[in-house]
């Protein structure tokens, strides 16, 4: 089975794109319906918000933040270094018939 990597993209105002991993740091829920207002990417399971610039929580006193990934846009695509990716379930491969 492939494993999937969900990625948020934010273009801040007057700045540039970023990309985040797509878990909120919070409780590691997806971000998939986050808002974001040209500076604040806001989580729509507790509301809090993350500088779409930096990844840092803005609305609570706690170090949780974004996890960054490195992006490079080559013409008219994007790619994003989302690291090694573990397999979505281990031993979930059938098993080999060497016979
Ligand atoms: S899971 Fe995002 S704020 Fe709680």
């Amino acid at each position: 089975m492939p494993a999937r990597e969900s990625v948020l993209l934010v273009w801040p105002a007057g700045g540039e794109l970023k990309a985040y991993r797509g878990r909120c740091p919070h409780v590691d829920m997806p971000l998939s319906d986050a808002t974001f207002n040209g500076q604040t990417v806001t989580c729509p399971h507790h509301q809090w918000g993350f500088d779409g610039a930096s990844g840092k929580c803005v609305t609570h006193l706690v170090r949780n933040a974004l996890h960054p990934y490195e992006i490079r846009v080559l013409g008219d695509e994007i790619q994003v270094d989302v690291g090694p990716i573990k397999p979505a379930r281990a031993g979930a491969s059938p098993p080999s018939n060497p016979g």
